[in-house]
């Protein structure tokens, strides 16, 4: 059956993403087989209004209540370009779909909701009195009802929240089959969370990220680059059991002290505490002890080297031959740091390609950010690949007029094998040869950070900041 999907005008690529990969994770279905869309007429493709069809009301109440990104999912009772059209199409929507929802013993609550423009009281209530001939026999309950209604009108819709403008007004009624919880944003906002470091994840990404990674009760869940655990609570917040690792032993034995840690992350919400937060590097994972295919989901955000940079075990002098390796003494343990040096992303996004081969459970998915910079006239990013992996989405999410990061989400389709680490191994020096030059240590950097009148779209010119429409800013 088709529904009505409403979606928050914000972060748009991730919208249907979201929505596909909780399908999967209700349904099973293994997220590859798309599902069907279409558009109201006349909307553009970044409209907050969707059509989508799904095989039950359970499904599409599941999808919305989890969802971050739904406002809302509706059995759709009619449609038009003016309030006669919507009468005619309410009034013509079978009656034994209407009947259950208008009995007399029930309670039921109309919102009027609008794009683009606000609606006042006296103009809501207009908008429902015009829908005085459906005929409700239940009493109105604002505040707990049983059935929730919504008219959405969107009129005035060009010109304005940055679309381009659309032609016709289309007005919407249907009752209201789930929304997303997004309460849950203001409970775990990062101002008011004890622990933050300086690339603490918003709380918002970092359930977009649990979603399409389609956590649920019971899944592992491993972050290789764990910082203050803000990806982690996410996930634990759905369910999951969590582990961490970071190569900086400070932040995750210590943090700001006993009770500021990324410990006290998860007892601030009540969550259960980590399996493990472990102090080990990418480049030297726990594989290498002998821990084999346990992760439903890795969910991460590499150091790119943008505001934290990644370090890699050894130090300088050991890695170029200079010093042999050493064992640190008893008497300086507790307090030993080991020294690292720079690690570079291309490095860094092979060497997670790797461990999630290795460590992920066939099926399980691999969410993490990956650097794009947005050179004007520039092709297309690609994106690294690894032959267990299929890519499942990849979200844009525009920081600057000068770089984006994009949310990967990739399912593992292939069990790790020699031959396989061997053709990745192959796969990635190519990519790395073609793709990856301007990612070399310190350019994504300079990049980002370079004074305005440096940097050139390589033609001498500047890039220009006019605006211009630009969904992904949203
Ligand atoms: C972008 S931050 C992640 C922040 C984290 N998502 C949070 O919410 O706080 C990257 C983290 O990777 C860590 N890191 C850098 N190089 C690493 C490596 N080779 N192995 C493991 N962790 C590394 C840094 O110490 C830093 O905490």
């Amino acid at each position: 059956m088709w529904y009505l999907c409403v979606f928050y005008h914000r972060l748009l690529e991730y919208r249907k993403a979201e929505f596909e990969s909780l399908a999967g994770l209700f349904d099973g279905r293994s997220g590859a087989t798309p599902l069907e869309w279409r558009l109201p007429e006349d909307h553009h493709a970044d409209s907050p209004f969707h059509f989508v069809n799904l095989p039950s009301e359970e499904l599409a109440r599941n999808i919305a209540n989890r969802s971050i990104l739904v406002k809302g999912i509706y059995e759709l009772w009619g449609e038009g370009r003016s309030f006669e059209e919507l009468e005619e199409a309410i009034r013509s929507y079978p009656d034994e779909r209407r009947t259950p929802y208008l009995s007399p013993g029930s309670t039921f609550r109309i919102n009027v909701d609008s794009f683009g423009k606000a609606i006042s009281f006296p103009e809501q209530n207009e908008c429902i009195n015009k829908l005085a001939f459906i005929p409700f026999e239940g009493r109105v309950n604002l505040r707990n009802p049983d059935h929730k209604f919504c008219l959405m009108d969107n009129d005035n819709y060009g010109g304005t929240n940055g679309l381009p403008p659309i032609v016709q007004r289309r007005i919407f009624f249907g009752r209201e089959i789930g929304a997303a919880d997004r309460k849950i944003l203001q409970t775990y906002q990062l101002k008011s969370r004890k622990y933050l470091g300086p690339t603490a994840m918003d709380a918002e990404i970092a359930f977009l990220m649990a979603n399409q990674a389609q956590v649920k009760p019971g899944k592992l869940v491993y972050d290789p680059f764990v910082g203050t655990g803000s990806i982690l609570v996410g996930a634990a917040h759905f369910g999951a059991m969590t582990m961490g690792a970071d190569i900086d032993i400070r932040v995750v034995r210590d943090g700001r002290g006993p009770d500021c840690n990324v410990w006290s992350n998860f007892k601030q919400y009540g969550l259960p505490m980590p399996v493990s937060l472990l102090r080990a590097d990418n480049n030297l994972p726990p594989w290498r002890a002998g821990l084999k295919e346990m992760f439903d989901a890795i969910i991460c955000d590499p150091p790119y080297g943008v505001r934290a940079g990644g370090r890699k075990s050894g130090g300088r002098k050991l890695l170029k031959g200079a010093v042999d390796p050493y064992t640190v003494p008893d008497d300086k343990r507790t307090d030993h740091i080991p020294s690292t040096a720079p690690y570079s992303l291309v490095e860094c996004v092979h060497d997670l390609l790797d461990l999630a081969a290795r460590m992920l459970v066939m099926g399980g998915r691999l969410v993490y950010f990956y650097p794009v910079l947005r050179e004007e006239d520039s092709p297309d990013p690609t994106f690294p690949d690894h032959p267990c992996f299929v890519l499942v989405s990849r979200c844009e999410q525009i920081l600057s007029y000068r770089y984006s990061r994009v949310l990967l989400t990739m399912a593992k389709v292939a069990p790790y094998t020699e031959d396989i680490e061997l053709e990745a191994r192959l796969q990635h020096l190519e990519f790395r040869e073609n793709h990856l030059k301007w990612l070399e240590d310190g350019k994504l950097h300079s990049a980002v950070f370079s004074p305005a009148d440096v940097h050139t779209n390589g033609t001498g010119e500047k890039f220009s900041s006019k605006p211009k429409y630009r969904g992904k800013y949203v």
